[in-house]
């Protein structure tokens, strides 16, 4: 089943417009991704905090807390500030794996200033779940939430 980006997008936007606290709007950002996008067991965002990234809002089981920048595949999004799609986990050397059940999973660095203040993290329970459209319609969200965010205040030295 895939989805439609685009009306996602906008129900984003809407959902954001009209609440003010970065935390409220980051929690119903990774609460309506998780609802919306199908086949997916774990999504959240870990949250850039001096050399590490630090476990933020999510939805799914309980997760690694703390992932050092350069390690894991969230930690080499962020280390690189590029957007990372892995078909098979297993493949990725140095993958943390927090739930067994997870196989590929995509990870998109959130950018404000030219920083990378976040990491948005996917994962499913099926290999190769997220395709090219998949990426550049999470993507798309991703820079949406960062608008919203920055609207109301938050920058690079000041994120959730
Ligand atoms: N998969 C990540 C670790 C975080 S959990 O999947 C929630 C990684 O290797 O960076």
């Amino acid at each position: 089943m895939s989805v439609n980006y685009d009306l996602l997008g906008r129900q984003l936007d809407s959902l954001l417009s009209s609440e003010p606290d970065l935390l409220a709007n980051s929690a119903n950002f990774v609460g309506l991704l998780f609802a919306e996008i199908p086949n997916i067991n774990w999504l959240g965002l870990y949250i850039v905090r001096k050399n590490d990234l630090v476990l933020g809002p999510y939805n799914g089981l309980p997760a690694c807390v703390r992932i050092p920048i350069g390690r894991g595949v969230c930690g080499t999004s962020a280390s690189d500030a590029r957007t990372l799609r892995v078909a098979n986990v297993d493949e990725f050397s140095g993958h943390i794996s927090c739930d067994p059940a997870s196989k590929s999973e995509i990870v998109v660095p959130l950018i404000i200033d030219g920083t990378v203040i976040a990491v948005l993290d996917i994962d499913s329970p099926t290999y190769d779940r997220f395709s090219g459209k998949d990426q550049e319609g999470i993507e798309k969200l991703c820079r949406i939430f960062v608008a919203r965010l920055s609207a109301l205040g938050a920058t690079h030295k000041n994120f959730i």
